[in-house]
C-alpha cells in the first residue's frame, strides 16, 4: 500500500495549518508595491509546510499537559504564530538561497528571483525576517527570541561553510557535512521544536528531547534531500535534478560511495577523479559554459551515477537517515500518548518515502 500523501498525513492539524497560512498572508501588505508583489508571490508558492506542521502537532500533543499558556487562553494563537515564524524564516532562507544559487525553478514554479530579480528576492527575505522578529516579540518569550536569533546565525554559518567547500572535494569530510547540515537544515527544525516546548512551559529534559527530535529529523531530512537529487527527475523535484553535483557539492551519497566496500580501490579512485573533473568543469571561475564542456559534464554525471549505483549509495543513505529517525522516535518518548504523537512518528516514516 503506498504511504499516505503529506496532506492526508497532516489531516489532524489541517485547520491549524490553514490558520498558519492565513497568518502568513495577513503579514501583508508591505509598504511598497514591488515588495508587496514579490512577497505575495513568494507566499503564494506553497511548500510542504513541514516545520509549521511539526510545531502544531507538538503543540497539540502537549496541549493536555501544559499549564502555563492554557491558563491565559493564549495557547493556540501563540502556537500558530510560532509555527508561522518557522515558515517565515524557512522561506527567507530560500529567497536568499535562490539568489546565491542562481536558481530559476523551485517547487515547480519560477523562483522569486527569476520573476522579480535578485534585489527583490533578497529584500523579500529580509522583509520576512523582519516580520518573524515582530511576531517573536508579540509571542513574548525572551528565550524563544534567543533560540531563533541563534538559528539565523547557524543558517548563515551553514551556508558559508558549504560555500567554502564548494568545488573542493578534499574539503568535503563527514565533519564538514555534519556541521553544514546542522547549520543549514537541522538547526531550524531543532529550534522550532525547542520553542514549542518553551511555549508550553515544559520541563527542561522535555524541551531538550523535543529539540533532539527536531535536530535528528532535520539531519535525516537533508540526507533524503541529498538522495532525491540523484534518484528523482527535475519534473518530480520541481527544480533541476543533479543540481548539488553541478554546484560543486559532494553530498551524502557521494561521501558514502567514496568509502564503500562494494567498490574496488580502483573504482573509488575513478569516482573521485570523475567528481574532481566535474567540479572543475562546473566551477564558474573556469567559465566552461560551451557546448562540448556541457556534454562532458553530462558524461561525467552519468559515470558518477553508475558508481553510486554499484556502491549501493541509495540504500546506504537511507540506512543512515534511518539511524537519525530512530533517535528522533526515541526522543518522542517524553510526549504523552495521543493522536498528534502518532502523526509525529508517521512524519519520520514519511521522510523515508517522500519524492520531493
Ligand atoms: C537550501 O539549500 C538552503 C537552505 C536550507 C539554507 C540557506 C541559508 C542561507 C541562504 C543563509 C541564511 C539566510 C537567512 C535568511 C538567515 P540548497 O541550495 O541545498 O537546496 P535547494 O536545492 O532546495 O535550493
Ligand atoms: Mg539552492
Amino acid at each position: 500500500m503506498p504511504y499516505p500523501s503529506i496532506t492526508s498525513l497532516l489531516a489532524l492539524v489541517a485547520p491549524e495549518l490553514a490558520a498558519t497560512r492565513q497568518y502568513l498572508l495577513n503579514l501583508m501588505p508591505a509598504q511598497t508595491q514591488p515588495l508587496m508583489e514579490s512577497v505575495g508571490y513568494s507566499l503564494s508558492v506553497s511548500g510542504k509546510m513541514i516545520r509549521p506542521a511539526m510545531a502544531l502537532l507538538t503543540a497539540k500533543a502537549l496541549q493536555e499537559t501544559s499549564v502555563s499558556e492554557t491558563q491565559n487562553g493564549g495557547l493556540s494563537e501563540k502556537a500558530i504564530a510560532l509555527s508561522a515564524v518557522a515558515e517565515m524564516i524557512h522561506l527567507a532562507t530560500l529567497l536568499h538561497d535562490d539568489v546565491l544559487d542562481d536558481a530559476d525553478l523551485r517547487r515547480g514554479q519560477a523562483t522569486t528571483r527569476f520573476q522579480f530579480g535578485n534585489k527583490l528576492s533578497i529584500l523579500s527575505g529580509d522583509w520576512l525576517l523582519a516580520r518573524a522578529s515582530q511576531t517573536l516579540a508579540e509571542i513574548g518569550y525572551l528565550r524563544i527570541v534567543r533560540i531563533f536569533s541563534d538559528v539565523l546565525a547557524y543558517l548563515c554559518d551553514g551556508e558559508a561553510l558549504q560555500n567554502e567547500a564548494a568545488y573542493r572535494l578534499e574539503s568535503t569530510t563527514w565533519d564538514y557535512y555534519n556541521r553544514k547540515t546542522f547549520g543549514k537544515t537541522a538547526s531550524l527544525f531543532a529550534a522550532t521544536m525547542e520553542s514549542v516546548g518553551v511555549l508550553h512551559g515544559c520541563d527542561e529534559p522535555v524541551i531538550q528531547a523535543l529539540r533532539q527530535y527536531g535536530e535528528s529529523f532535520g539531519i535525516a531530512f537533508q540526507l533524503i534531500d541529498d538522495l532525491l537529487d540523484y534518484t528523482q527527475t527535475s519534473e518530480t523535484l520541481g527544480k533541476p535534478a543533479l543540481s548539488d553535483l553541478k554546484q560543486g557539492l559532494a553530498n551524502a551519497p557521494i561521501l558514502l560511495a567514496l568509502e564503500s566496500e562494494s567498490l574496488s580501490q580502483v573504482e573509488r579512485d575513478g569516482l573521485k577523479n570523475a567528481i574532481e573533473q566535474l567540479f572543475q568543469l562546473c566551477n564558474p571561475v573556469n567559465g566552461c559554459e560551451n557546448k562540448p564542456a556541457l556534454a562532458e559534464q553530462e558524461q561525467l554525471c552519468l559515470a558518477i551515477q553508475t558508481c553510486l549505483l554499484k556502491a549501493n549509495a541509495v540504500e546506504e543513505t537511507l540506512r543512515l537517515a534511518d539511524t537519525y529517525l530512530q533517535q528522533a522516535e526515541k526522543s518522542l518518548e517524553v510526549l504523552p500518548e495521543n493522536p498528534a504523537k502518532v502523526v509525529l512518528k508517521q512524519l519520520l516514516a514519511f521522510n523515508q518515502t517522500r519524492k520531493t
